[in-house]
């Protein structure tokens, strides 16, 4: 069973969409570990409710990424994490985690990608007059929201709309399409070929 390492910076809903998934039998994996670089990130208490071990690295303590990134790999291998999922975790990448886990880390971001990368995506996406928004499960590499896209959900922006609604609107799809997105790459039927991410039958 393959394990996972969530990084997390916040309230943890995603990570909650991933154990529930677990935990109904839906998604055959464990989570190792969750990291945080947040002491007070109630993704935290979620990881401890459901007894799965929750590490706060403080990024305060190191004088660089690097040796941030270090201390944080070997807290993933201490777990033997061997795919890493960022789940609302505000931080970018360095070479240091990018190297060790090539091509093992997803991110979820609340826009349809490659359109509004980067932080606020949703109100990016509302005040930007769009009429259909979303959110995008994809590889991460050293551009920032950049990495091939595995899978992408829409939602339609409706008249009576507000920041707030659309981003719950984006997050409830959020919690369907990421848990589905690791299911693929547990079961090892992702299959990255360039840009494209091609999906790979039972
Ligand atoms: C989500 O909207 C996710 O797409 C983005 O950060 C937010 C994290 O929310 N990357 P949560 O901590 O999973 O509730």
């Amino acid at each position: 069973m393959t394990n996972i390492a969530v990084l997390v910076s916040g309230r943890g809903s995603n990570l909650q969409a991933i154990i529930d998934s677990i935990e109904e039998g839906d998604l055959r994996a464990r989570i190792s570990v969750v990291i945080s670089d947040a002491r007070d990130a109630y993704a935290l208490l979620r990881a401890k409710k459901h007894g799965i071990e929750a590490v706060f690295v403080d990024p305060e303590k190191y004088s660089s990424k690097e040796l941030y990134e270090k201390e944080v790999l070997k807290t993933l291998e201490k777990h033997n994490a061997e795919l890493i999922l960022l789940a609302g975790y505000m931080r970018i990448l360095g070479k240091t985690l990018l190297s060790a886990y090539k091509n093992r880390i997803l991110n979820i971001h609340p826009a349809l990608l490659p359109a509004f990368p980067g932080l606020h995506a949703q109100k990016q996406a509302f005040e930007q007059g769009v009429k259909v928004a979303g959110c995008t499960v994809h590889f991460v590499d050293e551009k920032l929201d950049g990495g091939p896209i595995i899978m992408q959900s829409c939602v339609e922006v409706k008249e009576d709309d507000t920041d707030k609604s659309l981003a719950d609107s984006i997050l409830e799809q959020e919690h369907k399409i990421y848990p589905e997105a690791v299911k693929l790459f547990v079961e090892n039927r992702l299959s990255i070929e360039g840009r494209k991410v091609k999906i790979l039958h039972s």
